[in-house]
């Protein structure tokens, strides 16, 4: 079990799916982490769901340690092994959000890919209205690489889909002191 200072991270168990099916079926969180039309899903979209967290390079499920409750996910996949890039994703549920749990998930799950993966740079996107996941990537050092430009169109209007991306020795000299890298 790897921890951080108010968070334990441990692998997919079975009855996570059921979190990751009602995170998904929330509006708020589903509205930012994917590009398709924002309808309730039906319960075989579990089994996609429980792919795609088994299929990630290292998946997280996110527990805070005073309560034992589940917080969220946090995943990196490496998809072609020869460019060792991880791209990021994260989500918990809303109760959570402004409290920091963000920020000290994204900062842990980073750090101990760049560390246990040898990965050279990790990769996110992220759509421009995403204020709260913005400030986090933003916190951590991650630069604006790109933009594709009326990516998304959600609530009555386009928006673009931002390219993030720290390489390793970005992320080492900014995190040098809590990585232990020196
Ligand atoms: C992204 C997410 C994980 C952040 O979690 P969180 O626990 O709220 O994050 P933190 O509390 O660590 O930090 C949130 C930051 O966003 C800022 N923020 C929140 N809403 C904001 C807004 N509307 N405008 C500007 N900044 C905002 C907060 O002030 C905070 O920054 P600060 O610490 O500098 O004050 C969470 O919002 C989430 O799961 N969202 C839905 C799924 C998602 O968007 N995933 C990412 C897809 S790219």
């Amino acid at each position: 079990m790897f921890t951080s200072d108010r968070l334990l991270f441990r692998g997919f168990q079975d009855e996570d799916v059921e979190h990751l099916y009602a995170m998904r079926n929330d509006f708020r969180i589903a509205r930012f982490v994917n590009l398709e039309p924002n309808i309730p899903h039906p319960t075989k979209y579990k089994e996609f769901l429980r792919t795609q967290a088994e299929g990630s390079t290292i998946w997280f499920s996110i527990i805070e340690k005073n309560t034992g409750n589940f917080v969220g996910q946090c995943s990196i996949k490496v998809s072609e092994p020869k460019n060792r890039d991880g791209t990021f994703g994260i989500s918990t549920y809303p109760k959570f959000w402004g409290k920091g749990y963000g920020t000290e998930a994204s900062k842990f799950v980073i750090g101990y890919a760049f560390e246990a993966l040898g990965i050279q740079r990790v990769s996110l996107t992220v759509l421009e209205g995403n204020a709260a996941a913005m400030a986090v990537y933003k916190k951590l050092g991650f630069k604006h690489e790109g933009t594709k430009r009326r990516a998304n169109w959600a609530e009555g209007h386009w928006e673009d889909l931002l390219y993030m991306g720290i390489l390793e020795e970005e992320w080492a000299t900014a995190h040098k002191k809590t990585q232990g890298l020196s």
